[in-house]
């Protein structure tokens, strides 16, 4: 699928949870609960029905995201089904890893190629604190499982947050000098919970490369990739950033999004959303739907002039 400004479009990101058995501060409200009823949830048959029209438009790219994917029933079913789909070249999931542990084996053995998890700081009482009641050892024991069945390339998501973990650049950049794991900082987006947050929680990646001189960039073998990626001198994995606010990279993006209650997101940061449930369960041909719609896909965001999206980054899965 080709957008109206040349873009080629192979990358579908499906949602299948706006539930997360974590609460992190800058994400989801301190008592929230699914604000999406039941029946409005995808069925997983109609998750993988959908998956399949996409892939026969062409998308060869796929990762389950949530929420936290790995608490939805039937997860495991389901990313067997897309295992199995020829044409899906790469396959992943992002999880916030404390399942992971219990889940890694089985999610290798589904056919799923890598896993890439939320992890700010390595700091057992501050990573309580931000998640609100996470235990960083069961999300240690994830990573290791994860890398032991092979769920590889492991990239480790870090968003930067001023006065809570700025302190541990050092030791995150750190961690990919003996590990293949590859550490990316994310520059915390004015989204969600972190709307109203102040200005000097919003910490530019360009810190990370003042503090740490001995970084050096690298090719990047991803074009639309949201990250750049750069590496220790000696350094066994790499170090990423992802800069939503101080570099866009949406004149390479090549994602749609599928939230859980079946609507197709053509940009992270747009309300637009277009209905796939309703025409699916109407027995609608869902093919020219989503051509056309591919056409509305904007040429950027927004956020710098402070246009914001309705709904909370759980409910569209980053
Ligand atoms: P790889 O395929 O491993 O490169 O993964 P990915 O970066 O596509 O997926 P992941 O779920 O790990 O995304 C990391 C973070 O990048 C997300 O949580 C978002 O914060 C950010 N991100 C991903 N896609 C977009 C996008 O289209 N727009 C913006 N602004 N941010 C994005
Ligand atoms: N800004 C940047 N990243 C965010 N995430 C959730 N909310 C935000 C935000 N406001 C990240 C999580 C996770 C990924 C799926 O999305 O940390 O790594
Ligand atoms: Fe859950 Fe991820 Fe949101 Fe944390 S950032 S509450 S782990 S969905």
């Amino acid at each position: 699928m080709i957008d109206s400004y040349k873009r080629k479009i192979n990358y579908l990101r499906i949602s299948i949870t706006d539930l997360c058995n974590l609460r992190c501060k800058y994400c989801m409200p301190k008592n929230g609960i699914s604000k999406i009823d039941h029946n409005e949830v995808l069925r997983l048959e109609e998750i993988e029905k959908i998956t399949k029209v996409f892939v026969d438009l062409g998308i060869n790219k796929i990762r389950i995201t949530g929420g936290e994917p790995l608490v939805r029933r039937g997860v495991l079913n389901l990313i067997e089904k897309i295992g199995k789909i020829d044409k899906v070249k790469d396959f992943a999931l992002t999880t916030n890893g404390l399942l992971l542990k219990k889940y890694a084996k089985d999610l290798k053995n589904a056919g799923l190629n890598r896993v890439n998890i939320s992890l700010d700081t390595l700091n057992e009482e501050k990573y309580r604190e931000i998640t609100r009641g996470g235990n960083l050892k069961d999300l240690i024991k994830g990573i290791k499982e994860a890398k032991k069945v092979g769920l590889t390339p492991i990239k480790l998501n870090t968003v930067l947050i001023g006065g809570f973990n700025e302190n541990e650049i050092y030791d995150f950049v750190n961690l990919t000098k003996n590990e293949e794991i590859d550490v990316r900082f994310i520059e915390l987006m004015p989204i969600g919970e972190a709307k109203g947050w102040s200005l000097d929680k919003f910490i530019p990646n360009s810190r990370v490369l003042e503090c740490i001189k001995d970084l050096k960039e690298i090719k990047r073998d991803d074009i639309s990739s949201p990250a750049n990626y750069y590496k220790l001198s000696n350094g066994k994995g790499k170090v990423g950033f992802i800069n939503p606010i101080s570099c866009k990279f949406c004149d390479n993006c090549n994602r749609v999004r599928l939230t859980c209650d079946g609507k197709l997101k053509l940009c992270l940061h747009s309300n637009e959303e277009i209905d796939l449930k309703t025409p699916l369960r109407n027995g609608e041909d869902l093919k020219e739907i989503i051509i056309n719609s591919i056409n509305k896909k904007p040429k950027s965001h927004h956020l710098e002039d402070g246009e914001y999206i309705k709904r909370n980054m759980v409910a569209i899965g980053g």
